[in-house]
């Protein structure tokens, strides 16, 4: 009978695991199963603003696994529950939601109040995150949330992103596609800088590039809104097409609003 070489007398022990290929084990196992989690393209999408009964789906999306795939590099901080309750009842969460009600796409305003009657009040617009790539859809969530923070009478003038210097997808989506002017003058970032970063006491990077929503840049938001309104859809590089649920969408409402208030 033939002798099993794990018990005959060339048998050696199997190599001890050692703490780096264990550890690589355990990455790639986390990764092919975060292969399995992540979501099919999308056949049309809602993009309306947040309400209270959207709030479990946006804290698991910056918070939960979601948050590891779509964001590897940890651009967009984590949020929890308490830090998105109040923004999310109140529509600061601009949404794309496909048709088994995903949230594909997300954006959040914040308003920083200057402490002095409001007349230097800001909005930033960030913690974007997107995970149907080739469409353009974090530019179309983003549009439509700027264009909405600008009927806030204290702080429409002044809506901001602010951005990692090393998050390129991101950068190009803002000063490209958005057409958002980069804030270069030292006076308006250090006015900028005192507001947005008062409220943590002073601290936050000041490394990050920051983009202004000018005048320009919202004539380019409405021509976004307008063209998914005329459209109905999305299209791709290679001519795939997403529907949009223009019914169900805030996108015309925006619109409107916002062309009616740039006529006063
Ligand atoms: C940034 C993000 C929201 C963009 O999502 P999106 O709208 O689906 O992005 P798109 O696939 O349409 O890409 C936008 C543009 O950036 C380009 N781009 C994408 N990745 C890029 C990269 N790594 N380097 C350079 N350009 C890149 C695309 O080609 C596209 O340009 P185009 O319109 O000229 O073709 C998404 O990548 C994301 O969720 N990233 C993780 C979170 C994050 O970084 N958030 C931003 C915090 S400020």
């Amino acid at each position: 009978m033939p002798q099993s070489v794990l018990t005959g007398p060339l048998a050696r022990p199997l190599p001890m695991p050692t703490w780096n290929n264990f550890n690589k084990k355990i990455y790639n196992a986390a990764l092919q199963s975060l292969e399995h989690t992540k979501l099919e393209r999308p056949e049309s999408l809602t993009i309306r603003f947040s309400r209270a009964a959207d709030l479990e789906k946006i804290v698991d999306l910056y918070s939960g696994q979601r948050k590891t795939i779509i964001d590897p590099h940890n651009f967009v901080r984590p949020r929890r529950f308490e830090e998105l309750a109040e923004p999310v009842r109140s529509g600061a969460a601009a949404l794309a939601i496909d048709e088994n009600g995903n949230i594909r796409a997300s954006a959040l305003a914040s308003v920083y109040r200057d402490g002095n009657g409001g007349k230097k009040n800001i909005t930033e617009i960030g913690a974007v995150m997107c995970d149907v790539g080739g469409v353009g859809l974090s530019k179309i969530v983003l549009a439509m949330l700027a264009l909405k923070q600008t009927f806030d009478p204290r702080a429409g003038e002044r809506v901001f992103a602010k951005v990692a210097r090393d998050n390129a997808a991101s950068n190009k989506v803002f000063a490209s596609s958005l057409g958002w002017d980069q804030v270069n003058c030292p006076h308006e970032s250090s006015t900028l800088y005192d507001v947005a970063y008062r409220s943590n006491r002073g601290q936050g990077k000041r490394d990050r590039l920051w983009y202004h929503f000018s005048g320009a840049a919202r004539e380019k938001a409405s021509g976004i809104l307008q063209s998914c309104v005329d459209q109905e859809a999305l299209k791709s590089k290679d001519g795939s097409i997403i529907a949009l649920n223009i019914e169900g969408s805030s996108l015309w409402s925006t619109l409107h609003f916002s062309s009616m208030l740039s006529l006063s």
